[in-house]
């Protein structure tokens, strides 16, 4: 469905915006840092999103739960060497929508529509919920499989995000989200197009830090775009549904 493809063009972004992306890198270890201080009992750390681990403090994870899991559809070599670097660290390919294989079967629409994912939520052991710069990614490659507008805005896309958020919610442990609220695109600062999601989401009212994230600079993206993200840390609470 292209997520190996998307996986290996994130990481050839990365190496051309290296110095661009650094401070959001940094703020996002740093938030994930802030929201262990909160999480006493430390048995299992659980990471969704952790693709190529250069927004995850896993050193601070590793030495301080007994065990981490790394939960992402694709995990490339760089990232399995670097977590086998640490013995109680394990690598997961998992779709965390639990429903890409229901597209493949070519359910259509229904596959988004259906199923609520359940994974991890059993697994008592787990203290601590990553989920990292991965919510507005959920949607985009299932979109596109069915062919419809890649818009984060995109009744499906909302859909899947607020499953994502209500997933989070069912997990009895400290869960920390960090996730872009806002996009913001175009070659001129006065006219940049924008596409707000924190009206759709709720994502604000649990948001103890946020930054912006240039995740191209001028003329990284297609027609001369610079596009850039405000990203929110979130403590996400247990118990509520998403709005
Ligand atoms: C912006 S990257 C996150 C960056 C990552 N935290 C890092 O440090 O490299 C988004 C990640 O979400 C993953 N992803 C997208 N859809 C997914 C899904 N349905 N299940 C699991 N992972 C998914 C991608 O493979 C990618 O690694």
């Amino acid at each position: 469905m292209g997520y190996l493809r998307e996986s290996i063009a994130i990481r050839a972004r990365y190496r051309r915006c290296r110095h661009a992306w650094a401070p959001h890198l940094a703020k996002t270890r740093q938030a994930l840092a802030a929201s262990l201080e909160r999480c006493r009992q430390r048995r299992t750390a659980l990471v969704l999103g952790s693709g190529l681990l250069l927004d995850v403090p896993l050193a601070e994870l590793a030495a301080s739960f007994e065990e981490v899991w790394l939960v992402d559809m694709v995990h490339l070599p760089a990232a399995r060497r670097e977590a086998a670097r640490y013995p109680n660290a394990r690598c997961i390919e998992w779709d965390v929508t639990e429903c890409a294989a229901a597209l493949l079967d070519g359910k259509g629409r229904d596959a988004l529509a259906e199923g609520t994912p359940s994974a991890f939520l059993r697994e008592d052991r787990v203290d601590w919920v990553g989920s990292v710069n991965l919510l507005s990614q959920l949607p985009l490659l299932p979109l596109a499989w069915l062919g419809e507008p890649p818009s984060s805005t995109h009744p499906l896309a909302v859909a899947m995000m607020r499953r994502h958020l209500d997933y989070l919610s069912r997990f009895r442990a400290v869960v920390c989200l960090v996730a872009d609220a806002e996009q913001r695109w175009g070659n001129r600062e006065e006219a940049m197009e924008g596409a707000d999601l924190d009206p759709l989401l709720g994502l604000s009212a649990h948001a103890f830090d946020q930054w912006w994230w240039e995740l191209a600079p001028p003329g990284e993206a297609g027609h001369g775009h610079a596009i850039r993200h405000r990203v929110l840390a979130c403590h996400w609470p247990s118990g509520i549904a998403a709005p």
